[in-house]
């Protein structure tokens, strides 16, 4: 029997994938795996239970144990962390890099793929990453690497920043999204980069509409239009 379909959609932090995914969720009537946001809540229940982000033994079992689920409702998502709501609390910055400590360990990862995989249901599966594409669903029908220069990237979190009322230093942020993407791109375990098959995205000088429509015409050239009705 053919897999559900997959729409892996990897790149960078603050490419824009969120908002992507979230719409073409929303188009197709397919679920959505944030796999960023198990990372996240992973290094925050670590942190937590006063253990070191890079003690790779008790990460990993952390990350077998952990309860956590996520939960649709009006205003988004909501992630919990055995039952506490931990929405706001996981989306710092400090707990972006965190969650990058976590995800360099090799054997974490491996701990969290099925996990992972599980998302994979009928009618189809939005998948937003670093590694949707290469690694956790390498037979993903339609792969796309969004990317953006970190210059946008940090200006686009700065608004972001702003908009919610927070302090928001441009230097700074730039500074810590360039850290960011020298882990993630360089670590030895499902280092962030583009699948052989995927549709490369720049979104530097595109709006999310432009984004939208060009992750469209792929998905709908990958598919056809039969088996879809967004
Ligand atoms: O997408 P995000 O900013 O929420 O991800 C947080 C961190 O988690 C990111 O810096 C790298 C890591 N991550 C990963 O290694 N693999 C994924 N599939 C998703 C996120």
């Amino acid at each position: 029997m053919a897999k559900a379909i997959v729409i892996a959609v990897d790149g960078p932090g603050g490419a824009g994938k969120g908002e992507l995914t979230r719409r073409l969720a929303a188009r197709f009537g397919f679920a959505l795996l944030d796999s960023g946001a198990i990372y996240r809540v992973l290094a925050y229940a670590v942190r937590k239970a006063g253990l070191a982000l890079f003690d790779e033994d008790s990460v990993v079992q952390e990350a077998l144990v952990v309860n956590m689920s996520f939960e649709p409702q009006d205003n988004g998502v909501h992630v919990l962390l055995n039952g506490e709501d931990v929405t706001a609390a996981i989306r710092t910055e400090e707990a972006g890099a965190n969650a990058s400590k976590v995800a360099a360990l090799p054997a974490v990862r491996q701990a969290l793929l099925q996990r992972q995989r599980d998302f994979r249901k009928e009618p189809g599966l939005v998948a937003d990453g670093r590694d949707m594409g290469t690694v956790v669903f390498p037979d993903a029908q339609v792969k796309i690497f969004l990317d953006a220069s970190a210059e946008v990237r940090a200006k686009r979190r700065e608004l972001q920043l702003k908009a919610q009322g927070k302090v928001a230093d441009y230097d700074l942020i730039l500074q810590e999204i360039k850290e960011r993407d020298e882990r993630d791109r360089t670590r030895a375990t499902a280092p962030l980069k583009a699948a052989a098959d995927a549709l490369i995205l720049d979104s530097t000088a595109l709006t999310i509409e432009e984004v939208e429509e060009k992750a469209l015409a792929f998905i709908h050239e990958k598919l056809g239009t039969l088996e879809l009705n967004g």
